[in-house]
């Protein structure tokens, strides 16, 4: 007799759908669950030179301020033998430029649509006002130009710019659209860590990716996977199997994970210890040593490792130490084990630069006043609280100057994460105890480790508006486009929440 126990799997679609499928059959799990723990440690060939974005070009107007043409465009890239993969980026068939500006200095672009949708460009982790936010709001149509402009008025740090058209995130990051942006500060400058571009300190773009038989992009959710898409091959700056030359003894890498879905645990193939330098918001007070770091989609950590002359050694991702437990974690890639470049160092390397003792500023926001205190559920792929997102509905106002404890929370038995735009905040507690120390420094976003509690501390400053609001939001792409976000206006003294403007977006349409 055969024998039917239905288990029932809730699979998301790509693009924003939710669908059910129903499994029947003991033998049917097993072969997959076999096929589902991913390793390819030992099978990657490291055989092509790791690619290093270049530094955006810019020109300074009238005023001193620095202006960046970005173009969105289409293209093609040979990342295999065979037919080329369909792609796009920005300046570029994949991936961007890295944007580099220094505190204090007033930056504008001129943001060229040149694909035949409409898409936007958001700085993650920029504080700034909400018109430059360049989310949902900020649509730029097919041919316009997105002209945003403010001061950097924040510590140097590793953020990054990629699209947020609502309900199309996770699809026009997939296919290509992402870069760095790295703000630096007289502290910065001033501190001896490794700091040459490309060569001591190198951005790493890590993301995952699925291709077809015909070598495209394949934007099918995995199997059974509760986080959407998670690919088999990993990607560095847009070079699969990449290597990197090593001429210093200790190189600085700025690591972003740029995947839809993947999280990544962080090792060198020897489990050597490396320093954590810095996380999204800025330097650590001080360094952190570890041989392990986890990071979600969306986070940014700056890590520095030493080398031995002549020696080689990759980078991987490891098993998730936390946040995945069980068929579930199996099921989103939390057993896998990838390899991801090969470091090979020169037969001399250059010593100059140090860890310094002290670097950035510790988060101070434990002690505050606390204006407010407001709490999120994230539940079932697409809500907060009970509701999924609609761009027209402000879901609530802070008060410009005031500090709040939001405390949010996993409500499910998978991986969500939670980003805020605008702000970096402060971890004070993960189900009322600290903090594990990769948490300890300035965050914007966040892993959310199934049923766990996150107390957050921030501070909301400088730029009001009444109507147009900033997002809240899972970074977990497919939940992001499935509805898990929200919005919240930053409203000056006296100020009411006003309306969403309809043509919120209708500054996009002028040409430039
Ligand atoms: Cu990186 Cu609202 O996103
Ligand atoms: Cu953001
Ligand atoms: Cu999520």
């Amino acid at each position: 007799m055969k024998r039917r126990k239905a288990l029932k799997w809730t699979l998301i679609g790509v693009g924003g759908g939710v669908g059910a499928v129903v499994l029947g059959g003991a033998g049917t799990l097993g072969y997959f669950w076999n096929k589902s723990k991913l390793e390819t440690v030992g099978e990657v060939d490291f055989d092509t030179p790791l690619a290093v974005p270049p530094l955006a070009e810019s020109t300074e107007d009238a005023s001193g301020a620095r202006i960046f043409n970005l173009e969105i465009q289409s293209g093609t890239v040979a990342f295999k033998d065979g037919r080329e993969t369909e792609t796009w980026g920005v300046n570029g068939p994949f991936l961007g430029p890295t944007i580099r500006a220094k505190r204090g200095e007033e930056v504008a672009f001129a943001v060229h649509n040149g694909l035949d949708e409409g898409t936007s460009i958001h700085w993650h982790g920029m504080h700034l006002p909400s018109v430059m936010d360049g989310g949902p709001h900020q649509e730029v149509e097919p041919d316009g130009v997105w002209a945003p402009q403010w001061t950097l008025n924040q510590p140097a740090a590793t953020l990054w710019y990629h699209p947020h058209p609502h309900g199309r995130t996770g699809n026009h990051v997939y296919r290509g659209l992402a870069g760095m942006f790295i703000v630096d500060d007289d502290e910065s400058e001033g501190l001896n860590l490794p700091s040459e571009y490309g060569v001591d300190d190198v951005p790493m773009i890590v993301q995952d990716r699925k291709f077809n038989g015909d070598n495209q992009f394949n934007d099918n959710a995995s199997f059974m996977s509760m986080q959407g898409i998670l690919g088999d091959e990993i990607m560095v700056n847009g070079t699969l199997g990449p290597y990197f030359d090593v001429t210093t003894r200790l190189v600085r890498l700025r690591l972003l994970n740029g995947s839809v879905s993947r999280l990544y645990n962080f090792g060198f193939s020897d489990d050597r210890p490396f320093s954590l330098i810095a996380t999204d918001g800025g330097l650590l007070p001080t360094a952190w040593e570890t041989d392990r770091l986890q990071l979600s989609p969306g986070e940014r950590a700056e890590i520095v490792v030493a080398f031995e002359p002549g020696e080689t050694v990759a980078l991987r991702s490891n098993p998730a130490d936390e946040g995945y437990e069980g068929p579930l974690g199996r099921f989103n890639g939390g057993d896998d084990r990838l390899d991801i470049c090969e470091f090979r160092a020169a037969g001399t390397l250059a010593d100059t630069a140090e860890i310094p003792e002290s670097m950035g500023t510790a988060p101070d926001l434990a002690d505050a006043e606390i204006a407010a205190e407001r709490s999120f559920s994230l539940s079932g792929f697409n809500q907060i609280n009970g509701e999924s997102m609609d761009p027209m509905r402000i879901d609530f106002g802070v008060r410009e100057g005031t500090v709040e404890v939001w405390e949010v929370e996993n409500s499910d038995g998978f991986m969500h994460n939670f980003h805020v735009h605008d702000v970096q905040y402060q971890v004070l507690t993960v189900d009322g105890r600290e903090p594990p120390p990769r948490l300890r420094g300035w965050k914007d976003t966040v892993q959310l480790n199934p049923q766990a509690k996150y107390r957050l501390a921030m501070r909301f400053a400088d730029y009001t508006d009444p109507n147009l609001p900033y997002m809240y939001h899972c970074h977990i792409l497919v939940h992001e486009d499935s509805g898990m976000m929200g919005q919240f206006v930053v409203l000056g003294e006296g100020e009411e929440i006003g309306t969403v403007p309809v043509s919120a977006s209708a500054s996009s349409h002028g040409g430039h």
